[in-house]
C-alpha cells in the first residue's frame, strides 16, 4: 500500500511552525549568499551551466529544505548574475528595494489571483489604487484605468490591441492599419503588429534625429504618405526612454500630429516612466497627459521586482476591446450591481498581485525617494560622460541612464572597433570583470552600460570602463603580433 501522503507542505494555519522554519532557512541562506556575492557574474558558459541542472534526477527528491537549497546553489546560485552589483552595467534590471521583497512574502504566501474580486478582495482595489496614482501622475483625467501586465512587451501589446480595434471599429480592412514609431523603439512593437495579424509590413520605422529622438518631421511626412496611399494610421507608439540611448521622443509635438491624424498615441515609458516621481526630471516627460496609452514598467526605473509592469488608457473604455465574459468567473452585469473584476481588463486570467509590491514601496518609502533614485542613475550616467578617457568614444551624450560607446584609441579604424567590440564584452563576461551589453549602431557594433543601480559611483563605471580599455588594448596587441 501507498504511504499516506505527507501535508504539512501545504501552507496552513497547522504548519505555520514549519512554514516559518522554512523561509528562515531560506532567508538566511539568501543572506549569507549575498554577503559572500563579490562580482556580477563567475562567467559560467551556457554548457557548464545546462549540465549542473541536467544532472539532477527529479524523480530523486532530497526530502529536505536545506539540502535543496545547497543544491540549488550549485546550480543556480552560485552563478547568479547580481544586480547590485557595481560591475553590472549590462541590461535594463535594477536592484530591488526592500519593501517590494517584504510585498512579495504576501504576494506568494496569500497567492491572491486579481483576475476577480472574489479571488482577491482588497487587493483588486489595490491594484486600482495604484493605477489610478499612476494615471494622475501621467496627468490623465478621471476617466483614466489601465491595469497590470507581465512586462513592458504586454503592455504594448495590450496598447495595439486596443489602438487597432479602435480602428478596425472605423475602418474595417486591418491590412490597411499602420504604426509609426522610431527606428529606434522597441522590437515588442513589431512582435505586437505580428501577434496582432497586422504583419512586419504595416510598422513604418520612423527616421531619429541626431539626439536619437523621433524626428517630428519625418513622422509628419510618413503620416501624410500613409493617409494619401489610402491607409490608416492606426496608432503612433513613441518611446519615452529607448532602450539604447534612453532617448525620449518629442512628446507634445507628437501628441499634435496625432491629433490631426486621429491616431491612437501610445508612449512606451518602459524606461522612461520612472521620470513620473523624480523630483528634478518630471517635465523630460511633458507632453505624455496627451497620450491614449502609456506603458510603465515598474520592474525597470521603480526598482521593483519582477514582474511589474502596468498599461494606463486615458479613457477607460478603450479596455472593453480585452473584456470577455465567463459565466464561471465574470458573468455579464448589465446592471453593474455586481462584482468589480480585473480580468475584464486584462489579457491574463490569474494573475499575480504585483501591485501590492508597488504599495508596501510607496507606503514605506513614498514616491520621491524612488524619484531620487532615479536621479542618482541619471546623474551617475552624465558625470561618467565628461571624465571619459580617450580611448573610450561615445555614439551619443546620455539622456537617462545608458552611454553607449566603443573602444577606439587613436589609431583603431571603423572596422577594427567593429571587430573589437564584442570580443571586448565576452572577454570581460568570461573573466567575470563586468557586464556591459552590447548593440548596434547604424549597422556598427557598440557597447552599452546600461546604470541603474543608485549605489554606483562614477569611479565604480569608470573602472568599468578602464576594463574594457585593457581589455581593447590587450586584443590589439594580440592581433598585432598574430
Ligand atoms: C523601451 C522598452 N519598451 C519595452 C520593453 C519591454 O519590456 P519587458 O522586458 O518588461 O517586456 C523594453 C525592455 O527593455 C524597453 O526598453
Amino acid at each position: 500500500m501507498a504511504d499516506a501522503p505527507s501535508l504539512n507542505h501545504l501552507l496552513h494555519p497547522q504548519h505555520v511552525d514549519e512554514y516559518v522554519a522554512t523561509m528562515r532557512l531560506g532567508v538566511d541562506h539568501l543572506a549569507e549568499t549575498l554577503r559572500r556575492v563579490s562580482r556580477a557574474t563567475t562567467g559560467v558558459q551556457p554548457e557548464q551551466a545546462a549540465k549542473l541542472v541536467a544532472d539532477i534526477d527529479l524523480d530523486r527528491p532530497l526530502h529536505d529544505a536545506e539540502q535543496a537549497l545547497v543544491e540549488m546553489s550549485r546550480i543556480y546560485l552560485d552563478d547568479a548574475v547580481w544586480f547590485h552589483e557595481p560591475t553590472y552595467a549590462a541590461h535594463l534590471n535594477c536592484p530591488i528595494v526592500i519593501p517590494a521583497l517584504l510585498a512579495e512574502v504576501f504576494v506568494s504566501a496569500v497567492n491572491s489571483s486579481l483576475d476577480t474580486f472574489d479571488q482577491s478582495a482588497g487587493g483588486t482595489f489595490v491594484e486600482r489604487h495604484i493605477v489610478d496614482w499612476t494615471a494622475e501622475r501621467i496627468g490623465f483625467g478621471a476617466s483614466a484605468d489601465g491595469i497590470f501586465t507581465s512586462g513592458g512587451t504586454q503592455s504594448n501589446l495590450q496598447a495595439l490591441l486596443l489602438a487597432r480595434d479602435r480602428a478596425l471599429a472605423c475602418h474595417g480592412d486591418p491590412s490597411r492599419l499602420r504604426i509609426l514609431t522610431s527606428t529606434d523603439g522597441h522590437f515588442s512593437v513589431l512582435k505586437a503588429a505580428r501577434l496582432l495579424g497586422l504583419g512586419d509590413g504595416a510598422v513604418i520605422g520612423v527616421r531619429v534625429n541626431a539626439e536619437r529622438r523621433m524626428d517630428v518631421a519625418e513622422l509628419g511626412r510618413a503620416l501624410a504618405d500613409v493617409r494619401d496611399n489610402g491607409l490608416v494610421p492606426m496608432a503612433v507608439v513613441a518611446t519615452a526612454g529607448t532602450t539604447d540611448f534612453g532617448a525620449i521622443d518629442p512628446l507634445p509635438e507628437i501628441a499634435g500630429l496625432c491629433g490631426g491624424y486621429d491616431a491612437w498615441l501610445h508612449v512606451d515609458a518602459a524606461y522612461g516612466g520612472g521620470l513620473l516621481v523624480s523630483p528634478t526630471r518630471r517635465h523630460l516627460l511633458d507632453g505624455i497627459e496627451h497620450a491614449d496609452s502609456v506603458t510603465v514598467d515598474y520592474h525597470k526605473t521603480w526598482f521593483q521586482p519582477v514582474s511589474a509592469s502596468a498599461l494606463i488608457v486615458s479613457d477607460r473604455s478603450h479596455l472593453r476591446h480585452v473584456t470577455w465574459h465567463a459565466d464561471y468567473l465574470n458573468p455579464k452585469d448589465p446592471d453593474g450591481t455586481g462584482h468589480p473584476n480585473q480580468v475584464d481588463k486584462s489579457l491574463q486570467t490569474t494573475r499575480r498581485f504585483d501591485a501590492l509590491k508597488l504599495w508596501l514601496t510607496l507606503r514605506v518609502m513614498g514616491p520621491d525617494r524612488i524619484g531620487q533614485y532615479v536621479d542618482a542613475v541619471v546623474d551617475l550616467a552624465a558625470e561618467v560622460a565628461t571624465r571619459l578617457d580617450s580611448a573610450i568614444e561615445l555614439a551619443a551624450p546620455p539622456q537617462l541612464s545608458t552611454l553607449v560607446f566603443r573602444y577606439r584609441p587613436a589609431g583603431v579604424t571603423e572596422d577594427e572597433a567593429d571587430w573589437l567590440a564584442p570580443r571586448i564584452r565576452s572577454t570581460l563576461y568570461e573573466r567575470g570583470t563586468a557586464m556591459v551589453a552590447g548593440t548596434k549602431v547604424d549597422g556598427r557594433a557598440w557597447l552599452k552600460l546600461t546604470l541603474l543601480n543608485p549605489l554606483t559611483t562614477a569611479d565604480d563605471v569608470l573602472g568599468i570602463l578602464a576594463e574594457v580599455i585593457a581589455v581593447g588594448d590587450e586584443l590589439v596587441a594580440a592581433r598585432e603580433a598574430a
